[in-house]
């Protein structure tokens, strides 16, 4: 059974050395970053274990790492590459040094063996720190490395995994039946946009958008917007809408048939970032049932509109739009479902191309 050490002094290290030297036991010492530990190491450490009676690993410290490795090095801290190490089998002490060569080490530790890893030979050993060894005596062994395993393969992977696995928070608000947010799932779903709604909040009790949430298992919240009618937010529901989005980190607010009007401290929590889509092409027909102001005034085309919300209604950055026409004898029923066709389309390339861009 190991004892339980820890980071050890090379003064005490070098009389541990000793006794056991008494006992006819050889210490064996390799050093190295350990800086995020992988089976090659753990491989590596037990090999260099058994080619003596005990094995000390000279750890480089964090500005040494860094120095080596470059900015973002080392992963762990020193303290906790040293603990890792440590709850390892294979490993007796670990010292922490500072230099840039293990020169000290060595000659204070004065190791029957050194082990390094094979991506060095006898020969390609920094000249300083074979001289040491030959100085006290240790022979020098040098390992297989284990294939395919590396830290920098390993953090390669993490990278791109991240990258891949990253996907977009949009908080989606809405006061209707939700027929928008449905076609966002479902563009979800089919892989076509690369977001996950974690929020969804309604000023409306008892709106199809909050059973349609809830049939997903995403969290609903409804808000008492503080009027009974008009398309006002008292400052209480700014707030709380605000507090809810931020609290489920939301990167990306997607307005899906809100009734109410943006303000205050939601729009500059949100600026640049909250979309809202129109059923008209805007600047035509702001306001409400936008379908029916078109068809009363008779044009032969609308459509809808996917803008940044700003302080003035269905106003802001416009960033894109879909046509339709208006047929010979429509109701404003058909115009509104021949223009929510369009929207089912529109909004998810939308919110995908700013996402986009926000990645960036
Ligand atoms: C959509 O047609 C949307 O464009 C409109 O409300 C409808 C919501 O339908 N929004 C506005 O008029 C905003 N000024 P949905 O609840 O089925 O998505």
């Amino acid at each position: 059974m190991k004892e339980n050490n820890y980071v050890s002094e090379l003064t005490e290290l070098a009389a541990w050395r000793d006794a056991l030297a008494v006992e006819g036991k050889r210490v064996v010492l390799t050093n190295g970053c350990f800086d995020l530990l992988h089976a090659g190491h753990v491989r590596y450490l037990k090999e260099a274990r058994a080619l003596g009676d005990a094995l000390v690993v000279a750890l480089n410290s964090d500005t040494s790492v860094k120095a080596l490795k470059g900015d973002g090095r080392p992963v762990h801290c020193a303290q906790d590459r040293a603990e890792i190490l440590c709850a390892l089998e294979a490993v007796d002490r670990v010292v922490v040094f500072d230099q840039a060569r293990v020169t000290g080490v060595i000659e204070s530790l004065r190791p029957q063996v050194y082990a390094k890893g094979g991506d060095y030979t006898v020969e390609s050993l920094n000249a300083e720190e074979r001289g040491a060894l030959e100085g006290v005596g240790a022979e020098i062994r040098i390992l297989s490395l284990v294939p395919g395993r590396s830290t920098s393969r390993t953090l390669k992977q993490m990278a791109e995994t991240e990258g891949a696995e990253r996907k977009a928070k949009l908080g989606v608000l809405g006061s209707g039946k939700g027929s928008n947010l449905d076609a966002i799932f479902k563009k979800i779903d089919a892989g076509e946009l690369n977001a996950e709604v974690v929020v969804v909040i309604s000023d409306v009790a008892g709106a199809g958008i909050l059973d349609l949430a809830k049939e997903r298992e995403v969290q609903v919240i409804r808000i008492d917007p503080g009027y009974e009618k008009g398309g006002q937010l008292s400052d209480g529901a700014i707030k709380e809408i605000t507090d809810r989005l931020r609290a489920a980190g939301v990167d990306l607010v997607v307005l899906a048939g809100f009734m109410k009007i943006v303000r205050g401290e939601l729009l500059d929590e949100y600026s640049g970032r909250m979309l809202n889509i129109h059923p008209s092409l805007l600047p035509k027909f702001k306001g409400l049932a936008a379908w029916k102001q078109a068809l009363d005034a008779g044009v032969k085309e609308t459509g809808c509109t996917v803008h940044l919300v700003s302080a003035g209604v269905d106003s802001g950055e416009i960033l894109g739009q879909a046509k339709v026409p208006v047929m010979e004898g429509d109701t404003a029923v058909e115009v509104h479902a021949r223009i929510q066709e369009q929207e089912y389309e529109l909004y998810s390339r939308v919110i995908g191309e700013i996402l986009d861009a926000m990645a960036q």
